[in-house]
């Protein structure tokens, strides 16, 4: 079974998931945009990760809108997200990017945060987001720890949140 990892990356964090996928289960990896949908036709299993940007997955239009030439194939999409790991969370990002019908494993995982590797439109977004926060008179211990790591960059990646997906797609035939 031929399968291909391929990844949008701001900073760092889904690249480096992507790349423990792709060497865990000895498959192609290639950046999303040195891939399009005939380079995707070669391959029975496409697994697409990119980082979480207000809700939604980056680049995961080069999947959605070749859903229909992609039937048949295996199709896994993780995201990367600097907010901890919670089942509602990840399920309310599974509604937001994907209709009932389609038949998308999901998971999430969680990245972290570097200001400093941001481009400069997504400074400027993150620094408004910063400002709402800083805003709030009760801030969560989440809000709290994503104000501190404007200064210090923080890395949650654990190799071995991986587990499930690597399971998944070991067991397709
Ligand atoms: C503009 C912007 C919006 C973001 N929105 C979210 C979000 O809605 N939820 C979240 O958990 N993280 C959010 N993040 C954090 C990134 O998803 C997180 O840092 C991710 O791990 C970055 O991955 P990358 O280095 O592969 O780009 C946002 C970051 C940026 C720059």
């Amino acid at each position: 079974m031929k399968t291909v990892v391929v990844y949008k990356s701001m900073s760092g964090f889904t690249k480096k998931y992507a790349e423990w996928i792709a060497q865990e289960l000895s498959a192609d990896l290639s950046e999303a945009k040195k891939i399009d949908n005939d380079k995707l036709q070669k391959y029975d299993t496409i697994i697409y990760g990119g980082s979480l940007h207000a809700g939604g997955i980056s680049g995961v239009n080069l999947i959605k809108k070749n859903l229909k030439r992609l039937k048949g194939k295996n199709i896994i999409i993780f995201t990367t997200g600097a907010s901890p790991s919670k089942e509602s969370t990840v399920s309310e990002i599974r509604e937001r990017n994907f209709s009932v019908d389609e038949q998308i494993r999901f998971y999430y995982f969680r990245g972290g945060f570097d200001f400093n590797k941001l481009d400069l439109m997504n400074k400027v977004l993150m620094t408004l987001f910063k400002w709402v926060i800083q805003l709030k008179r009760d801030k969560t211990a989440d809000e709290k720890g994503m104000l501190a790591s404007y200064s210090k960059p923080v890395d949650f990646t654990r190799k071995e949140n991986i587990r499930e997906l690597l399971e998944y797609v070991r067991s397709l035939k």
